[in-house]
């Protein structure tokens, strides 16, 4: 997997903004629409703030750009303050010209026995735009890329998840209390994010190190879903030195 190593998250964050803004300036040109997969979280907060700042100072357009979101929190109401809908609402679309009908997240309201459906429909929508042409993830302490736990298939789709204790503890603030974070997540799986034409995994902070080192390094194995990326050959690692420091 190729590793880009910056000093710090903003440079980090500069760069992999760069890449997502020349694919999209790119087809723009072609006049073909992008298809983003994007996370959500602390760590691809300041890509965001890049691309939001490239829009406003340098004329980048997200009028043909449709973002299909990795996950959501279930269940989970659209405008709580946690749900990743009102998180992507204020750290990126409300500040750019994306189409309101071009935004797809999992939806967090439904009823249980609709959400296998919505599943299905998430995975026939992405492939209906070809593809994700550039999927963006983070990764969890307990090695999850998406909501995709230790467990989880290489070949799985969206679908419903339990959150790993691990997990919850780690959004515990977000939810004042871990009690307070829901038990389950609707996620796209590992399949899903597989297909995508390129995978950017951004990983910062000294409290990423021992898992980015797994990540690479560490054997193949469903106990740490993000070693699954060794097998693709579109994926690239954008870390800083803190994230990076435990790689031998
Ligand atoms: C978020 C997501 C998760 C996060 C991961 C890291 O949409 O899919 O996999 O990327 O939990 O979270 P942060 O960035 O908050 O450390």
């Amino acid at each position: 997997i190729p590793v880009s190593i910056f000093p710090n998250e903003n440079q980090a964050s500069i760069a992999a903004a760069q890449k997502i803004a020349n694919l999209i300036r790119k087809n723009n040109n072609g006049k073909k629409p992008t298809v983003l997969g994007l996370a959500t979280g602390s760590t691809p907060i300041k890509v965001y703030k890049e691309l939001i700042r490239l829009h406003k100072e340098e004329n980048l357009s997200f009028e043909n750009v449709v973002t299909f979101n990795l996950d959501e929190y279930y269940p989970m109401k659209s405008d709580a303050t946690q749900s990743y809908v009102t998180f992507m609402n204020e750290n990126l679309f409300n500040h750019i010209n994306i189409e309101k009908q071009n935004i797809n997240i999992p939806d967090g309201t439904l009823e249980e026995k609709d959400i296998a459906a919505f599943c299905l429909a998430y995975e026939k929508k992405i492939s209906a735009y070809g593809g994700l042409d550039l999927q963006l993830l983070g990764i969890g302490r307990t090695g999850h890329i998406g909501f995709n736990e230790p467990g989880s298939a290489p070949n799985s789709g969206t679908r419903l998840v339990t959150l790993d204790d691990l997990t919850r503890r780690d959004a515990s603030r977000d939810f004042g209390g871990k009690e307070n974070v829901p038990t389950k997540a609707i996620t796209m799986g590992v399949g899903t994010i597989f297909k995508a034409k390129e995978i950017i995994l951004l990983a910062f902070n000294k409290k990423k190190a021992s898992i980015v080192k797994k990540a690479l390094e560490g054997e193949i194995s469903p106990n740490v879903p993000a070693t699954y990326l060794q097998l693709s050959d579109n994926v690239e690692f954008i870390l800083d030195v803190d994230a990076a420091s435990d790689l031998t």
